[in-house]
């Protein structure tokens, strides 16, 4: 069978081909010049399959989308404490290029308005990493996010640096805070470089799922960076990604996404996928109008909005059955499904309201899939208070989904692989 999606793709950018609202970015000339008809969609699973449609080969410079990748090693390289002293996080409602800092402290209101970007841009890499060192560890940083080397379109920088007047000013002014260290200009240089890479939509959509697969490169299977950094900048993404259309962005679309004046948009769906668009003609915020439509069919045509969660059901436990009989009986509760803390609490409300009535018990995870930190943790506080009522306990679970499984203080469980292991372990016991 040929799978449905690329022809779903393709069909999504012809439905939004006709629209010819909006302006390429006139600020930067090289942008200004760019083919406004140029359409592209990147889709890249979690586990790094990649679609794509339409002009996926046209290389265009990443700009802002640059920002939160910047962001995320900058919070790797030097730490939450010192990132969030010179950056805050909070939506600022104002545009990309606004100059504006959070009152009291000449704080950048987020890393993703023009003012923060260009402080997170010099606080990548270590501490004492001169401009050009810094350069390179962004370059290597974001290529590690792409998968492969990333090149700066020389003549897309000149054409921005030529005219970078309100960004130098707000460098100028982040040096006068003391939210930077660096001469104003060599921040600005750096800052305007990264904004120059060449990316194609695949290579955004591959970054974008790096960050859903909580910052392991699917493709290359690279660690890119952890996934605390990764949640922070997703979250930074839902807040701010569309600068003062992000409120509109997150109720109507529900993603975590970073907007490029060249016409590119990301979206980073978590545990997911990373989704790419690109057409460069801009709403009023600096957003391709394109992309931000096909988001807009993305997410209901996919069920994308991170608020849009399916219940975890009462399904999470499966049944019970007695396996064997007389004294070597064992009282089998088998869960399925993936265990997060609701659907561990319906396993501890069962063993609650209907308790267990065999002297040996099992819990079976035969047919489940993942287990959460939290569900874990629940699960293993079951099986030491089921220990604890007296029951020997025991644990089916083949594939180790609840690793380490030591249930704590006055808690026994013994784990074994398959209801035939079970009951020979049984005869076995004295
Ligand atoms: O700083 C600038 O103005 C550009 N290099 C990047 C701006 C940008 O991409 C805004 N996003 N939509």
């Amino acid at each position: 069978m040929r799978s449905p999606i690329p022809d779903y793709l393709a069909e999504a950018l012809e439905s939004v081909e006709a629209d010819n609202s909006g302006e390429t970015a006139d600020y930067i000339p090289e942008l200004a010049a760019a083919n406004p008809e140029r359409l592209a969609v990147a889709l890249c699973t979690e586990d790094g399959r990649l679609y794509s449609q339409g002009g996926v080969d046209v290389a265009f410079s990443i700009q802002s989308i640059s920002k939160p990748f910047v962001y995320a090693l900058a919070l790797a390289d030097r730490g939450f404490d010192e990132v969030m002293e010179k950056v805050s996080v909070e939506p600022s409602g104002d545009p990309f290029n606004e100059i504006s800092f959070e009152e009291g402290t000449g704080r950048p209101l987020n890393p993703m308005v023009n003012a923060g970007a260009i402080t997170t841009h010099t606080l990548a890499g270590p501490r004492d990493a001169t401009p050009p060192e810094r350069a390179s560890r962004i370059i290597d940083g974001l290529s590690a996010f792409a998968g492969r080397r990333l090149q700066i379109d020389e003549n897309v920088y000149e054409s921005e640096i030529s005219t970078a007047y309100r960004n130098r000013a707000l460098a100028n002014m982040l040096r006068a805070n003391g939210m930077i260290d660096d001469e104003p200009l060599d921040a600005v240089t750096g800052y305007t470089r990264q904004c120059a890479l060449l990316v194609t939509v695949e290579d955004l959509a591959l970054m974008a799922a790096t960050l859903a697969n909580g910052g392991v490169n699917p493709v290359t299977e690279v660690p890119v960076v952890p996934a605390r950094v990764v949640r922070q900048v997703l979250s930074v993404m839902a807040t701010c990604g569309m600068y003062d259309g992000s409120g509109h962005w997150m109720t109507e679309v529900g993603v975590p996404a970073k907007s490029g004046v060249a016409g590119g948009l990301i979206g980073a769906l978590p545990g997911q996928a990373g989704i790419a668009t690109f057409s460069p003609r801009l709403d009023s915020h600096g957003n391709s109008v394109r992309g931000v439509d096909l988001f807009r069919r993305f997410t209901t045509d996919m069920g994308m909005h991170l608020m849009e969660v399916p219940p975890p059901g009462p399904s999470v436990v499966r049944g019970r059955r007695l396996v064997g009989d007389g004294d070597n009986a064992v009282q089998v509760v088998s869960l399925q499904g993936g265990i997060r803390f609701s659907g561990a609490e319906r396993v501890l409300r069962e063993l609650e309201d209907d308790p267990l009535t065999q002297k040996s018990v099992a819990i079976s995870l035969m047919r489940v899939a993942t287990v959460g930190p939290v569900a874990r943790r629940m699960l293993l506080e079951a099986v030491r208070r089921l220990t604890l009522d007296g029951h020997d306990v025991y644990l089916i679970d083949p594939d180790g989904v609840l690793h380490d499984p030591d249930p704590g203080d006055g808690g026994r469980v013994t784990v074994v692989s398959s209801y035939d292991d079970l009951a020979d372990l049984r005869k076995a016991e004295p």
